[in-house]
């Protein structure tokens, strides 16, 4: 398994889907001048109407850009309207999917165990999960962060073959709020993510673990200096080429 890279990740969410959207999106990338370092990988995770042109343009980007899918279905086909399975992204040239994130887990009752299986079909396919995991205010609040950190990533990883998966620590509390989590509590949470990753078989220390919470250009660079955090998954901020190129910058400058 390989050492573990830094990552700034766009998760643009229900956001930027038109054609001419996430062309002036990556036309404003583009202009940002994201050069191509082998130490931070940069993934955008747009929403499926515009993967394929996001593809397309992410080819002709000057920086090494991925594209990561937001979801995929945990079955592998059949009669399951509206869904897209891990086989259709692949084919699409799709290396990365966002799996767990808390909205799908809050308003589409995403389980641990269709969190599972979807693990297992990305690992399967030679395609890379960027896992999330983290805790509801109300769990913060009732000092059940270990245990529900435990439960997803016990549950989320059970029986997975192969260990090439990015994590993510997105307290609910934190997403979208405006509400950062502190270094402190950042901190204690990663280093548990990895004593968790080591108790299953895992290797921790070679597992990159992202946060995910109203990250900025006004709070990265702090975060980044956090020896335990290895990037970020940026909603909010993301939607804004030049400020995701901020925060990109200083997760290049810390490496
Ligand atoms: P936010 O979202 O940066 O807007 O808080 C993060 C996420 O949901 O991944």
């Amino acid at each position: 398994m390989k050492n573990r890279i830094k990552y700034c990740i766009a998760n643009l969410k229900m956001n930027l889907g038109t054609q001419s959207d996430i062309m002036k999106y990556f036309s404003n990338l583009n202009n940002c001048d994201i050069s191509t370092n082998e130490s931070v990988g940069i993934i955008i995770s747009p929403p499926f109407t515009t993967l394929s042109q996001s593809i397309a343009l992410s080819e002709v980007s000057k920086a090494h850009l991925e594209i990561a899918a937001q979801n995929v279905n945990d079955h592998d086909s059949g009669a399951f309207t509206g869904e897209v399975s891990v086989e259709m992204l692949k084919d699409y040239g799709i290396g990365y999917v966002i799996v767990g994130h808390s909205e799908r887990r809050a308003y589409f009752n995403e389980t641990n165990d269709q969190i599972n299986k979807k693990n297992k079909n990305l690992i399967k396919n030679n395609m890379c999960p960027i896992f999330c995991v983290g805790e509801t205010l109300e769990q913060r609040n009732n000092a059940l962060i270990e245990k529900t950190l435990k439960n997803q990533i016990i549950k989320g990883l059970d029986k997975l073959g192969a260990k090439e998966i990015i994590l993510a620590y997105e307290p609910v509390w934190a997403i979208g709020t405006g509400q950062t989590a502190t270094s402190e509590i950042i901190t204690e949470a990663h280093q548990m993510i990895r004593n968790i990753l080591n108790d299953i078989g895992f290797d921790g220390q070679k597992i990159s673990i992202l946060y995910g919470g109203s990250v900025n250009r006004n709070n990265a660079k702090e975060l980044i200096a956090l020896a335990d955090v290895d990037g970020f998954l940026i909603g909010g901020a993301s939607l804004d080429a030049n400020h995701f190129y901020d925060i990109y910058k200083f997760i290049e400058e810390s490496v």
